[in-house]
Order: structure tokens, then C-alpha cells, then sequence
């Protein structure tokens, strides 16, 4: 180990020990050479620090396979120089460090080291010198969420990259950045003018209240901006053109924010393709709160809204390329217009739809669900579980028609779809009503129209069914028996009102 290091150390040593050597004696040369030679033996036997046998693996865990060194909680400070060493002369290089919980207060500026990922999270860090990431210049990721990190600290110098012939070079390969989690409440207008390229910024979970100007412009300088997490800012609404200059934005995520109308800055995200907007104190979206065009959302989520009892009229039409839609635990959440999805495009008798491919309605409070909400209803996941459904004739194609496919695509998914009313079948599955073809407590001429139908095939069915050879139909023929006679004669509690 000892002779590695020296070895190590020599070579890093030469260089300034030829050019010292080189104005001296002639004996200071050829100890120059014997210096240099010496080198050159031990750098062929032992060129690199092994690091699998490293006392760092062995303080840490070190996952080859994942190029991952995880020294996280186990240090309680920064690597120490001769940690260090052992990376910059080792013979593999981490893709990824990690050092977590490790009670850091500062970063100072790091040695060269090609490192693509650095986590530091959840310590306490409070400074960060400037050009402290300068020698990383192969860092994709950095991690410094669950700090201590206020505006001060976050000088534009901090992501100063490496000094080359007259200028600081950007941190070009720098793609996400975490900031979340820290004490910060407005953004350098400069912040990232070392680091052009981001993709993906995450600012959720800082008392920001308000984006003011500057922290606006360090946004919307960033052209390359993918994902932009702003989640739990306590910010009311967002200045209407912050998302300007994020052109290919994909993701938003706008979760646990204070809005109570859609923020106007949505119509500048013209090529999102996800949005979050869970837990935000919306009431409802009609008139003027409506989703502007956004012709390439395909993933809407709003799960969690206290105050949202209303999805009106036109309030999604824009979102022409939905596929997803999840509007799940929003507990007051009791009206969805039936034109709140379609769009009149041509103006004449069709409607457009999105193409609607997962809908989660669970765990809300609604009673109905409109037919022309949506039209291939065939083509859905759909979560309707725990919403306190009616089961009457207002409900028709839930009961007749929805909750028999759920049941047959994804039985799971009907499990737990009950009626609230009537009170005679308060919790009683859908799918038993729909199997027993009947809502009680209502006029419902239409299901009495339903029963008539299915009585009037079911007995020409079993009739004709007895007449078959038993061995060709007996599938048919027993289907048909056990339906009719569960309709007719398997009276339970809940049909009690059944009045003929
Ligand atoms: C960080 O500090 C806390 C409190 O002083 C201590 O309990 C913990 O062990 C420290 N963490 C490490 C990794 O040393
Ligand atoms: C890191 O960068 C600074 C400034 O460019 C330089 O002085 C220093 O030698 C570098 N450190 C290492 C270990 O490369
Ligand atoms: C809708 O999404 C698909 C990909 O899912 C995309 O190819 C298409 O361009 C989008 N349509 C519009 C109108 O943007
Ligand atoms: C659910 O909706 C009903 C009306 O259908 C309303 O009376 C009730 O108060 C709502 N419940 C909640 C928790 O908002
Ligand atoms: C679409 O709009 C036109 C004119 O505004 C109207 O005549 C037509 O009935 C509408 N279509 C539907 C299906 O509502
Ligand atoms: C649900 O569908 C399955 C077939 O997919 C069927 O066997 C089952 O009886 C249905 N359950 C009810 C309660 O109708």
C-alpha cells in the first residue's frame, strides 16, 4: 500500500521535478533521471491504486457493477485527502458518488475527478465556493437537495467551470440539478449561465412565496429545460411568461402550491407533455379556468385537490392528446360536465375526443357519471373505486354497461365500485346491481324496460335451450338458466322495493 502511494505521489511529483532539476548540476540531472527512472519501475508494476482493496471500500460500499460509491453516513465529514488519492490514482473511476447524511456545512473546490453523478444531500450545507465543481467537469447530475442553501449562497461563481486560456468555460455536461429542499427564496437572475445545458431543475420545497423577476429570468434562460419541478414553493400563481423560454419543456410539476385559478403561464407550455398539479386549492374549472391548448399533454394529474368540486364544461377540451388522466382523491370533487372532454372541432355533429387510454376517478365524490363524457369507454383503464355512486336510473350506463366491462378488462377495478344511494343498497357493489339488473328507489322505467328486454330474451333462451341437445349448448344452456333464475327468483335485501 505504502510503496503504491509513493509511487503515486512521484509520478504526480515529476513533472515539477525535471524542471527544477534541469537548471541545476549535472548530479541534479542524473538524480533527476534516477528519480524518473524509479518512477517509470514502479509506475510498470503498479500503475494504478487498486481500489477494491482500498481502505475507502472498505469504510464505504462500493458497487462495481453500478460504478457507485456510496459513503453515505459513513463519514460524517468529506472524503480526507488520502480518500481522495485513492480515487484520482485508482484504477476504476466512480460514475456515481454518494455522501448523504454525512453532516457536510460547505463545499470547497473538489478535486479532478470524473465523476457523472454527485448526491449531497441531506446535509447541512450553507456555502459552496465559487467554481467548487470546477474540476468535475464530466458531472451530469449534482444532488444538493435537503440543505441548508439560501439565495445568498447560490452565487452564479459557484457553477464556474473550468478556467481555460482566457475564460471560464461553462459546466457543459451539468444536465439536472436538485436544489429542493433548502432555504431558498428567490433565484440569482445569473444563476445558471455556467451551467447552459440543464434538462431537468428541481426547486420544490422552498419558501420562494413568489416568483420575483430575477428568479424568473434564471428560469427562462434555460432553453434546454425538459423538467422543471416547482412543487411546494408557496407561490400563489406563476408570472405568466416564465415558461417563455423553456420551449421543449416536458414535465411541470406544480404540486402543493398555493394556486387557486390555472396558472396563465400554462398557454407558454406549448410542448409539455406531463403536468402535476396535485394539492393546489383550484374550486373548479369552468369559464375562464379552463386549460389552455396544449396540444402534446398526454399526462394530466390532479389528485388531492381539496377544493375541487367541479370539472365544467370545455375544461379539458384543449387537451386533444390526453392518453392519461388522473383525477383521483379529490375528496369534494362531485360534478365532471359531460362536455368537459370533448371538443366541437368542425362545428358539425361530431364531438373530438382525446384518446383516452387510463382515467382515475377513485377515492372522489361523485354520484354519476355522464355518458358522453367520453366515447370509447372500451378503450379505458378506469378507476371509479370509492365514490359514493347512485344507483338509479341517473346512473344507467354505469350500471348497465361500464361496470360489466370493468369487471371483464379488469375485475379489480369493480371490486370496490359501490352504490351510496338508494339507501336500501348503500354499499352494495355496482356489479351486483347491474348482475341483478335493478335500482331500486327510482320511477326507472328505463330499467324496467331493461328487465322486460332481458326476460323476453332470457325465456325464448331457456325455452330454446331446452329444445337443444343438452351436449352442444350446455355452456349457453347453463348461463342462461342461472341468470334468469337469480333475476327472477334469487331475491335478496336489496331488491325488497321491487314492486311489480
Ligand atoms: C451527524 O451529526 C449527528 C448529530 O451530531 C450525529 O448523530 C451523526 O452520527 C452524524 N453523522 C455522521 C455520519 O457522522
Ligand atoms: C482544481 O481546479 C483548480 C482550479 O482550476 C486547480 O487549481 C486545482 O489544481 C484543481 N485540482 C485538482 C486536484 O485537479
Ligand atoms: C400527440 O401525441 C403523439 C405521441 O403520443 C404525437 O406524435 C403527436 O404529434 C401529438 N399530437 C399533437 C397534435 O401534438
Ligand atoms: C358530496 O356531494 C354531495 C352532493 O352529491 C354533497 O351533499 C356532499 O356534501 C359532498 N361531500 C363532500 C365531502 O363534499
Ligand atoms: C358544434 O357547433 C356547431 C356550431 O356552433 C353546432 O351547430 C353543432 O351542433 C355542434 N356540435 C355538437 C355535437 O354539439
Ligand atoms: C366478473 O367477470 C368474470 C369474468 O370475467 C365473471 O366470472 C364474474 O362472475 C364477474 N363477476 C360478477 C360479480 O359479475
Amino acid at each position: 500500500m505504502a510503496l503504491i502511494c509513493i509511487g503515486c505521489t512521484l509520478i504526480a511529483a515529476l513533472p515539477t521535478n525535471i524542471a527544477l532539476f534541469r537548471t541545476r548540476t549535472k548530479l541534479g540531472f542524473l538524480l533527476a533521471l534516477f528519480n524518473t527512472s524509479l518512477a517509470f519501475f514502479l509506475f510498470s508494476f503498479q500503475e494504478k491504486t487498486k481500489v477494491k482493496e482500498s481502505v475507502l471500500c472498505k469504510k464505504c460500499i462500493c458497487n462495481f457493477d453500478t460504478s457507485l460509491l456510496d459513503c453515505s453516513e459513513k463519514l460524517g465529514q468529506w472524503l480526507s485527502a488520502e480518500e481522495w488519492e485513492i480515487l484520482i490514482n485508482g484504477d476504476l473511476t466512480f460514475k456515481t458518488i454518494k455522501l448523504e447524511h454525512n453532516n457536510l456545512t460547505s463545499i470547497s473546490i473538489l478535486p479532478k475527478y470524473s465523476v457523472e453523478n454527485l448526491y449531497l444531500a441531506y446535509n447541512q450545507i450553507t456555502d459552496i465556493a465559487d467554481g467548487a465543481f470546477q474540476n468535475l467537469t464530466e458531472m451530469t447530475t449534482l444532488d444538493l437537495s435537503h440543505n441548508k442553501l439560501t439565495a445568498k449562497a447560490l452565487r452564479p461563481d459557484v457553477f464556474k467551470g473550468p478556467y481555460t486560456v482566457h475564460n471560464f468555460k461553462a459546466l457543459e455536461k451539468m444536465k439536472a440539478l436538485n436544489l429542493g429542499n433548502n432555504e431558498i427564496h428567490s433565484l440569482d437572475a445569473d444563476l445558471f449561465e455556467h451551467i447552459p445545458n440543464l434538462e431537468e431543475l428541481i426547486l420544490c420545497s422552498n419558501t420562494f412565496q413568489v416568483i420575483d423577476k430575477l428568479t424568473e429570468t434564471a428560469i427562462s434562460g434555460l432553453n434546454s429545460l425538459k423538467t422543471l419541478d416547482i412543487s411546494y414553493l408557496e407561490i400563489e400563481d406563476l408570472p405568466e411568461t416564465v415558461l417563455h423560454g423553456p420551449r421543449d419543456l416536458d414535465d411541470l410539476i406544480a404540486s402543493g402550491n398555493l394556486f387557486r385559478q390555472l396558472p396563465k403561464a400554462l398557454k407558454y407550455a406549448k410542448n409539455l407533455e406531463r403536468l402535476v398539479l396535485d394539492e393546489n386549492p383550484i374550486e373548479s374549472l369552468e369559464g375562464n379556468n379552463v386549460f389552455p391548448p396544449m396540444a402534446n399533454l398526454r399526462y394530466l394529474r390532479m389528485s388531492y385537490m381539496p377544493n375541487l368540486f367541479k370539472i365544467g364544461n370545455g375544461a379539458l377540451s384543449e387537451l386533444q392528446n390526453l392518453t392519461e388522466l388522473v383525477l383521483s382523491d379529490n375528496k369534494v370533487l362531485n360534478e365532471i360536465d359531460e362536455r368537459a372532454l370533448s371538443k366541437n372541432v368542425t362545428g358539425g355533429r361530431y364531438l373530438d375526443y382525446p384518446p383516452l387510454e387510463h382515467v382515475y376517478l377513485n377515492n372522489c365524490n361523485l354520484t354519476t357519471l355522464p355518458t358522453a363524457l367520453i366515447v370509447r369507454w372500451d378503450k379505458l383503464t378506469l378507476d371509479l373505486r370509492f365514490n359514493p355512486w347512485s344507483c338509479d336510473s341517473s346512473n344507467d350506463y354505469l350500471i348497465n354497461v361500464l361496470i360489466q366491462q370493468i369487471n371483464k378488462t379488469n375485475p379489480l377495478l369493480a371490486k370496490d365500485v359501490q352504490c351510496a344511494t338508494p339507501i336500501e343498497l348503500k354499499d352494495v357493489t355496482v356489479l351486483r346491481v347491474s348482475n341483478e339488473h335493478l335500482a331500486a328507489g327510482s320511477s326507472g322505467s328505463l330499467i324496467w324496460v331493461g328487465l322486460l328486454v332481458v326476460l323476453l330474451i332470457a325465456i325464448p333462451t331457456i325455452l330454446g335451450a331446452y329444445v337443444m341437445k343438452r351436449r352442444g349448448c350446455f355452456g349457453l344452456f347453463n348461463r342462461n338458466e342461472n341468470g334468469a333464475s337469480r333475476a327472477l327468483y334469487n331475491r335478496t335485501s336489496i331488491n325488497e322495493d321491487f314492486h311489480i
